[in-house]
């Protein structure tokens, strides 16, 4: 897969967000049959970050560590434990239901599996003209134009042959222009992708991420970008959020968190992406060595630390590392980056 530089951002960010994530927190009880609740889930444990009016991010990890957790809270479809999800300053969990329906119509969402995403039985028409009539439409003729234009944004031309096919009639290629064509026909603010290529063919997936790309830069639309595919995500993120078991370890602009990873992970996920060159294949090994924790009893202090070749005795078997800041807009969760520390990290950067 041939990797291209992103446009540089247009996000400034003195602006007020337009999604604000506090101190998430989205747990699942964990229920035995006969002996009631017997613990939680800890999908996501305190996750904040902010998001800009056209800006682009990708959060990657490995499956299981939370992602699809922490972007059905920022849907409105799970409600977390604790922490906010602020949408244009207003909490999205406070208004009650109608609230909860405005901020639903302002979030576009491309779901993981296409065919799953559309309904077997209704046609292109059907499945695109719904959002607007839940929109309160009524003019039919209205919402066949703004059909119309939304399958020549995603460049199903001419829109008039597919507007009677039904989704098994589709390429998975095709299938997926039709979940974003939805997502976006109400002209939405923000727009999750979750894993949106990851079960498509190989060949189609970059289309598929260029257009998301093309969309977003014409809107200025805000996305979030979900993947476990490190060598997918700049072709439309600015910042990158890694995270691991449940929290992000590593928050950077996308071009720091390729040519300088601070985390430990970070730096393990890294090197696990294959080398388009065949020279130098032998540098795909299988990083990070180890299984992810379990998310009912994770691990005290740091997270990857069972894990981690780096990790301090004492303090990072104990100890839940704070973000340190490490460059503009870079920050790291990890004890490395403590000044107490800079023994330990001198080391560790000798042997990498
Ligand atoms: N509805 C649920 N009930 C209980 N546990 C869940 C539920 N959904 C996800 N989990 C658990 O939460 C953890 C994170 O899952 P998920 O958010 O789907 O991660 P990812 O998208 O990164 O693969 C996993 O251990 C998963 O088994
Ligand atoms: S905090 Fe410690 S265990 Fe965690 S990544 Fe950093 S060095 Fe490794
Ligand atoms: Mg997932």
């Amino acid at each position: 897969m041939t990797l291209t530089a992103p446009a540089p951002t247009t996000t400034t960010t003195s602006e007020a967000p337009l999604l604000s994530v506090q101190n998430l927190r989205v747990w699942y009880e964990l229920r035995k049959w006969g002996f009631g609740l017997a613990g939680y889930v800890r999908a996501v444990d305190d996750v904040s970050f902010d998001l800009h009016q056209g800006e682009a991010i990708a959060i990657v990890g490995e499956s299981g560590c939370g992602k699809s957790s922490l972007m059905r809270a920022i849907l409105g479809l799970v409600r977390p434990r604790e922490g906010k999800i602020l949408f244009q300053g207003q909490d999205i969990f406070a208004k009650g239901r109608a609230g909860l329906r405005w901020y639903r119509m302002q979030v576009g969402y491309v779901q993981q599996d296409p065919y799953g995403a559309l309904p077997p039985f209704m046609s292109v028409q059907r499945i695109l003209e719904e959002p607007l009539i839940l929109a309160g439409v009524k003019d039919r003729k209205a919402r066949l134009e703004r059909v119309i234009q939304v399958l020549e944004e995603v460049k199903m031309s001419p829109p008039e042959d597919f507007l009677n096919k039904f989704p098994h009639m589709l390429s998975g290629g095709q299938q997926q222009r039709v979940v974003i064509a939805r997502a976006i026909i109400r002209d939405p603010k923000l727009l999750v992708a979750d894993e949106p290529v990851s079960m498509l063919d190989a060949s189609v997936r970059v289309e598929i991420l260029k257009l998301l790309r093309q969309i977003q830069e014409e809107h200025n639309l805000a996305v979030i970008y979900i993947t476990h595919d490190l060598s997918t995500v700049r072709y439309f993120s600015e910042r990158i959020f890694v995270m691991y078991a449940g929290k992000l370890v590593e928050k950077a602009p996308v071009r720091d968190i390729l040519n300088n990873p601070k985390h430990p992970y970070t730096q393990a996920l890294l090197e696990a992406i294959p080398e388009p060159d065949a020279a130098n294949a032998h540098k795909l090994r299988e990083v990070p060595p180890g299984e992810p924790p379990s998310l009912v009893r994770p691990p005290l202090g740091c997270r990857f630390h069972p894990r981690c070749p780096f990790a301090i005795q004492g303090t990072c078997d104990q100890d839940v590392p704070p973000e340190f800041e490490v460059g503009t807009d870079h920050l790291v969760a990890c004890w490395l980056y403590d000044e107490r520390y800079r023994e330990h990290l001198e080391r560790a950067m000798a042997s990498s």
